[in-house]
């Protein structure tokens, strides 16, 4: 292996914990703090590559656990990779599998060995380890690659815990000695440990152990149904440890407010499915908070989805239009709800990015913060 890693990050700017940078990958750069729209499925759900692209994505995501068990990722691989297969030309980074098989796979066994789990589509009988998560990582030809990883459920105690985190440390080094792309992909660490500050400290030194092999670290089992004021205080504790000249990714995390209290701590990436997923069904972000919109309230009403946002959708139509889609099931109604809701986090992201640039992230937050919780205009 070269010692220069593929993925790389410039700090440009610091104003208290909260950072601006600039990530660089084999195909393009990205400018963060970042929000990455989920691609799931090789999609980004209703999005094309060129809407994306129009609202600003920099970089989404795509999922091992999905993209193996179908298409497969032999078949990804027939295409060309990910990249090509879905045509999007940006950053793409994967995830492990380490999280959708604890969340999806209802029935599972954790062994060292790796994960038994069922196939949420079929119900057949399937199986994931450390080697074979990079092997379908390396198939699919992402740009960061994630270290198959256990995340435990928020609340799990500390004797559930130090086992695990143990257990993910060394299929951390498994994953290290799997991967076949060093030069073409670089390897992100999860930073496990539940809400206790000395397990994240446990889990951290044992990575960091193999830190020339990591192009960032990611900070998992977090928004995994603790509560708020825990993942704020883990944050802050974990997140100014992890090297200062590689990026820092808060996985799953796409709630306005908890997105702006990470970037305060230091946080330069993050991704939910949440605002892709809460469009399709109808629910919008506002600048005064989230708006319903299948609400007989906005039968009659002539202004955009957001009276602050500039984005195509709100541009161009009304809420009375985009209700109207939704009572009809009609699918355009999904797609704009969607558009919209990406473009508000990435263009909240772009802001903070300039308010931490001019040294106001606080009072960038504090307004922001205060206008979100004000509710129904
Ligand atoms: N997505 C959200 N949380 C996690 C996590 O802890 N691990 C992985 N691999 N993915 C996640
Ligand atoms: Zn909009």
């Amino acid at each position: 292996m070269s010692n220069k890693l593929p993925v790389t990050y410039k700090l440009y700017s610091k104003d208290g914990k909260a950072r601006t940078g600039k990530i660089t990958t084999p195909h393009g750069e990205v400018e963060t703090p970042v929000f990455m729209p989920v691609g799931t499925q090789a999609t980004v759900k209703t999005m094309t590559p060129e809407e994306l692209e129009a609202i600003g994505s920099e970089i989404i995501l795509g999922n091992t656990y999905h993209l193996f068990l179908r298409p497969g990722d032999d078949l990804v691989a027939k295409f060309g990779g990910l990249h090509k297969f879905m045509n999007w030309k940006k950053p793409i980074l994967t995830d492990s599998g380490g999280f959708q098989v604890f969340s999806l796979g209802a029935i599972r066994k954790i062994k060292e060995e790796g994960v038994e789990f069922r196939s949420h589509i079929d119900g057949s009988k399937q199986f994931i380890s450390p080697e074979k998560s990079i092997h379908i990582q390396n198939n699919l030809g992402s740009d960061i690659v994630m270290l198959f990883d256990e995340c435990p459920p928020g609340m799990s105690t500390e004797e559930y815990l130090i086992p695990s985190i143990e257990r993910t440390t060394r299929w951390a080094k498994r994953c290290v000695e799997a991967h076949k792309r060093p030069d073409e992909q670089g390897l992100f660490a999860i930073v496990q440990g539940g809400i206790y500050e000395e397990l994240r400290e446990k889990s951290r030194k044992g990575l960091m152990e193999m830190d020339e092999y990591f192009s960032g670290y990611a900070i998992g089992g977090l928004a995994v149904g603790e509560p708020r004021d825990d993942m704020y205080r883990v944050l802050d504790y974990i997140v100014e440890k992890l090297p200062e000249n590689k990026p820092r990714y808060l996985m799953g995390v796409g709630e306005p407010v908890d997105m702006l209290e990470a970037v305060e701590a230091g946080v330069d990436m993050m991704d939910c499915v949440q605002p892709t997923r809460i469009g399709r069904h109808g629910t919008v972000f506002t600048k005064y908070g989230r708006l319903v919109i299948k609400n007989a309230c906005y039968s009659e009403d002539p202004r955009p989805l957001d009276e602050g946002c500039d984005c195509y959708v709100c541009r161009n139509y009304t809420r009375g239009y985009i209700r109207h889609l939704f009572k009809s099931q009609e699918i355009l109604g999904s797609r704009l709800a969607t558009y919209h809701n990406l473009y508000f986090l990435i263009k909240m992201m772009k802001d903070a990015r300039e308010a931490i640039k001019d040294k106001r992230f606080k009072e960038y937050k504090d307004e922001f913060l205060n206008n979100y919780s004000k509710r129904g205009e």
